[in-house]
């Protein structure tokens, strides 16, 4: 059977599934073949080979950086918020800027010099111009904030070229994708970190600190969301406009999950501790873009006629393998305040987002929501009490700031990032896994074990500051 995507239903293989069964990577492979031959010395290549990607799984760190040297694929809206992160943190170097879009590459690689910094070289020779930039041997982070077509290629060329990486979020949208991502890494040796800001949201490590303190007691439920309103940007003639509705035309599924499922993921310790186990999706039918495009181009406009795939509300349940419950929401297209939920419930109490709300039992009389504030002095998460003057005007509220922070202090220390390539992998899955179980009525679909097993042993994130 298929070791990663085990369908609990009882239908039958589609084809697509079975091609994809067909893909157990390299590593996996490798597995088979020494179990068919009865097993290899082990001195062999593909045992050396296993025993290091089993070191890799326990915790990987890599040899401090003098510097780091960055070299940046795709520079955006998003790569531009991080190319001026990068610029105002010590220990840093912007050497190489790729966009297929000259003048955009052009304007960023003049932040660089008006910050003092040498012109980093550009490559701007067209979408795969990034292999060039690998090659360099001056760089030591690819900095990956292309459209998601992108995001598997490019880390991956960068990790084959000796470099760690660092890609925007989702880090893939397909199951393959995330296995290329875990099993590149493993082989490599180099880390592939998936940027989620909002694990470094105030209230998102404030919570954190919560849990790991014991507030909420023992963690039973969670609620994640992507909920924002993105219908303008999903019709507008630039940056995310040139390639975001395309996804809404080809797939109803979960396209956005690791906003909401990664700070509840954290506080949950996935892949450290704890692990994915199934999920079950389904999708609301498919209106507001349909709807929105008639109203803005004329109900005749191919926009407006087009057959949107994406459901407008998805809304998955995830079981932990400990039994935890995760609610987690999809829903870009309809007309609704933006939240992410943001919801933590423990056997003694609860928190919420959006906005924020608390209820700690023994110390919130009644049944109504406390105020958080008093909350906040108490719990308040060291990098943020140290941080906060720094990370003051960056984007998506300073959290963008802390996530950059964290991985150049790492890189620079040596240490394990605090998010690593199984973490990528694992809240990148519900994208195809939600497609999965709302294309078959529902069923459940379980989650690969991206750590094989690694996550009873790994230590959980711990308070970092
Ligand atoms: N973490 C967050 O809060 C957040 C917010 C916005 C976007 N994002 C993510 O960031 C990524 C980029 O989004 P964006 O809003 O910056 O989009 P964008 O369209 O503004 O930027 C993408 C850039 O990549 C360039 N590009 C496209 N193909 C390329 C290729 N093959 N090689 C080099 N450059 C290429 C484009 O020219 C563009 O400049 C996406 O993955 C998105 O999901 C994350």
């Amino acid at each position: 059977m298929y070791p990663h995507v085990v369908r609990r239903g009882t239908g039958q293989w589609g084809r697509r599934e079975l091609l994809k069964a067909a893909w157990v990577g390299p590593a996996a492979a490798a597995a088979a073949v020494r179990s068919k031959a009865g097993g290899q010395a082990p001195d062999s290549p593909a045992s050396l080979e296993e025993a290091a990607a089993e070191a890799y799984r326990a915790g990987f760190s890599a040899p401090p950086l003098e510097r780091v040297r960055i070299g940046f694929v795709g520079v955006g809206l998003q790569g531009g918020i991080h190319v001026r992160n990068f610029l105002g943190l010590e220990g840093v170097d912007v050497v190489a800027v790729c966009d297929i879009d000259e003048p955009r590459a052009e304007e960023v690689a003049s932040w660089v010099v008006e910050a003092g910094g040498a012109p980093p070289l550009l490559y701007t020779r067209g979408e795969t111009d990034f292999k060039r930039l690998c090659e360099r041997d001056d760089v030591d982070l690819v900095f990956n904030a292309t459209p998601w077509r992108w995001h598997v290629p490019v880390c991956v060329e960068a990790m084959e070229t000796g470099k760690h990486t660092a890609v925007e979020v989702p880090a893939a949208t397909t199951l393959e994708g995330c296995w290329r991502l875990v099993e590149t890494a493993e082989r490599t040796a180099r880390h592939c970190v998936m940027m989620e800001n909002c694990n470094y949201g105030r209230s998102e490590m404030m919570v954190l600190n919560m849990v790991r303190q014991g507030l909420l007691g023992d963690l039973l439920h969670g609620e994640a969301a992507y909920i924002h309103d993105l219908r303008s940007i999903k019709f507008s003639d630039a940056n995310e406009g040139l390639w975001r509705r395309r996804h809404s035309v080809e797939r109803n599924a979960n396209l956005y999950p690791t906003h909401g499922l990664g700070p509840v993921a954290q506080c949950m310790d996935i892949n450290r501790g704890d692990c994915f186990d199934y999920l079950v999706s389904l999708s609301s039918p498919a209106r507001g873009l349909a709807k929105y495009a008639a109203k803005r181009f004329g109900a005749d406009d191919p926009r407006a006629r087009v057959r949107y795939a994406l459901g407008d509300m998805n809304s998955s349940l995830v079981r932990t393998r400990r039994g935890r419950s995760i609610l987690l929401q999809h829903d870009t297209t309809t007309p609704r305040p933006y939240s992410r939920l943001n919801l933590v419930q423990g056997t003694r109490g609860v928190f919420a987002g959006f906005p924020d709300r608390i209820f700690i039992e023994g110390e919130a009389e009644g049944e109504d929501w406390s105020d958080v504030e008093p909350y906040r002095e108490r719990f308040e998460h060291p990098l943020w009490s140290e941080q906060a003057d720094n990370a003051e005007g960056a984007g998506h509220g300073g959290m963008d700031y802390l996530e950059d922070y964290r991985l150049v202090r790492c890189l620079l220390e040596g240490t394990p990032t605090d998010m690593d390539v199984y973490d990528a992998a694992a809240l990148s899955a519900p994208v195809e896994l939600s497609e999965l179980s709302v294309a078959r009525g529902s069923e459940p679909v379980e989650f690969p074990d991206f750590t094989r097993g690694a996550y009873r042993t790994r230590p959980p994130l711990g308070i970092v500051a």
